[in-house]
């Protein structure tokens, strides 16, 4: 079977395909576009040749422009809504004791896996800490990595201000994931070139998607940081073997509103 199909009746000829194509396997230059000779091989299945044709004129083995969602422009939003929304978000520190429908997480996480992706692998898998009892256990596994951090790297935890994470914890107030129903996060192989990038781009995604679906997040750099070191934790978490975590998000729904944006350092620029 062709990796590309064309339909013949509505193919313009206008060479966008081939124009588009990342790895430049398209060739328009005569006639109708095809692959050019030996080099299926490069495709990435970015999909891009067939989301990008005005005609909806080719299909690709794996995808035709049914498979693709359409896109209402009218829907995009403007410079000033885009700014106003990026602006808007915020680092949620205090959550309702509420659950996050599950289908709700679900959807969420299926939108930010549109995220980019090197060469566009999508390694980034995600793991869902859903009951509050379960993250609440694994908590105490990052705590034993800090005080095991301050007994053994203290120049490191001092740097990290892992006393008075663990001080505060074992007073009872939950620094680590501020009383958060839910954590999420984002993994992939380490030996994959372009998991960490992704996982963090993917999970940036995440975050802005939350809002519009009535929640919020926060990263959650402490307990992030020690999945990555603790075995213990590992264990606990039972990702696949090889994957590492380099995303971890709190969720729910934020007990708090925002009234007012705080401003920010100045954007450092040169070449402009
Ligand atoms: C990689 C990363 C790790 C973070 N880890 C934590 C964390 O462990 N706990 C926390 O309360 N906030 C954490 N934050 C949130 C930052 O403190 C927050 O983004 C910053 O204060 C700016 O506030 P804003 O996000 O509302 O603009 C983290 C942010 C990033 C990007």
């Amino acid at each position: 079977m062709d990796m590309i199909t064309i339909d013949q009746e509505k193919c313009v000829k206008d060479g966008i395909c081939a124009a588009e194509c990342p790895t430049l396997i398209i060739n328009a230059q005569k006639g109708f576009p095809e692959i050019v000779k030996g080099a299926q091989s490069f495709c990435i299945n970015c999909g891009h040749c067939v989301a990008v044709c005005p005609t909806a004129a080719l299909s690709h083995k794996n995808l035709s422009p049914e498979d693709c969602m359409q896109i209402n422009k009218e829907m995009l939003p403007a410079p000033e809504q885009m700014e106003l929304f990026l602006r808007n978000r915020r680092s949620i520190r205090a959550y309702k004791k509420k659950q996050v429908p599950k289908d709700i997480l679900q959807q969420i996480i299926t939108i930010a896996s549109h995220a980019p992706s090197g060469h566009n692998r999508q390694p980034v898998q995600w793991h869902v800490i859903y009951e509050r009892d379960e993250l609440t256990q694994l908590c105490g596994h990052v705590i034993d990595w800090m005080k095991w951090m301050i007994k053994e790297k203290p120049d490191m935890a001092k740097a990290m201000e892992l006393e008075l994470v663990v001080a505060g914890y074992e007073a009872g107030s939950d620094i680590l994931t501020r009383g958060t129903p839910h954590l999420i996060l984002a993994h992939g192989n380490k030996h994959d070139f372009s998991s960490e990038s992704s996982c963090t781009i993917a999970m940036t995604w995440l975050e802005l998607a939350l809002p519009s679906f009535g929640l919020g997040g926060c990263w959650c750099g402490y307990f992030n940081a020690a999945t990555m070191f603790w075995p213990p934790l590992q264990a606990a978490l039972g990702l696949p073997k090889n994957n590492l975590s380099y995303g971890a998000m709190m969720v729910g729904y934020p007990k708090f509103a925002y009234h007012r944006i705080p401003p920010r350092n100045k954007a450092v620029i040169t070449g402009l």
